[in-house]
């Protein structure tokens, strides 16, 4: 039973790829796959690119080609509820596209054909990832101190691990009044979001359809607000790479 951790950055795949036994690199699709063992279970690592269909693409090449019997998604996102802050890590219970309009033929956010604008994530699956990851957050919590390079914001402070909804969309939310409409929109429809990213809704609309079990991890990057863009490159070469690591090893253990 083939695992396959799909990574949104090339720094979160390149920290895994040296923990691999036997690894194999593999071109499909204009894309590299690397296959191997991670701490004794078979696994493909590949990269999802950035944005909906990129990822899509990617997701159905691991089940096409690769055969994978599930996928789990590692990655970095942009905090919008109250109290996700950067350093702390969204395990997703469910997605939501939050650029889907297919009003009025459909309810807003409704996928169409789907008759509803949630896919949920496998619970088990969830369950250990959700583990793994409160494990690595508080043994690094209080690590990133300035010194590393790391925003301000992650510096010195108490992580925390949240479990909930998770918007995708096509668009890196960049402002804090655009991050503002999005979630209040969407709350006021009862959809509450703690975090935005650009892959893990079509990932999971993917697996829907195949049958197979996702589950997503997402360390906060920024807030989506108006640093968002100085936040996320610096997180993502100080730490991000180094929470996929150990998230993912750790969860790989659990299995
Ligand atoms: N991934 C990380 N930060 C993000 C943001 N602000 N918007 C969309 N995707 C992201």
């Amino acid at each position: 039973m083939t695992t396959a951790i799909l990574s949104a950055l090339p720094e979160e795949q390149s920290s895994l790829v040296p923990h691999l036994l036997h690894p194999q690199r593999l071109v499909h699709a204009g894309r590299f796959f690397w296959r191997g063992d991670l701490c004794g279970r078979p696994v493909v690592l590949a990269l999802s690119g950035i944005g909906k269909v990129a990822a899509a693409t990617t997701a159905t090449a691991l089940v096409e080609r690769f055969g994978v019997a599930r996928i789990v998604f590692t990655g970095v996102a942009g905090g919008v509820g109250d109290g996700v802050n950067v350093g702390d890590v969204v395990v997703a219970q469910d997605y939501l596209q939050h650029d889907m309009d297919a009003s009025p033929l459909f309810p807003r956010w409704e996928i169409p054909g789907y008759t509803r604008s949630r896919l949920a994530c496998d619970t088990a699956l969830s369950a250990l990832l959700l583990e793994a990851a409160s494990a690595c957050v508080s043994s690094a919590s209080g690590q990133f101190g300035s010194k590393n390079g790391v925003t301000a914001a992650a510096a010195g402070v108490l992580h925390r691990t949240h479990h909930g909804l998770v918007a995708s969309g096509d668009r890196f939310v960049s402002a804090a009044d655009e991050s503002h409409r999005l979630r209040n929109s969407l709350r006021d429809a009862g959809h509450d979001v703690l975090a935005v990213e650009m892959e893990g809704a079509a990932v999971a609309q993917v697996c829907h359809d195949y049958g197979i079990p996702f589950a997503a991890v997402r360390t906060i990057s920024d807030r989506a607000d108006d640093t968002a863009h100085v936040d996320f490159p610096l997180f993502v070469q100080t730490v991000a790479s180094r929470y996929a690591e150990h998230i993912m090893l750790a969860f790989l253990q659990k299995l």
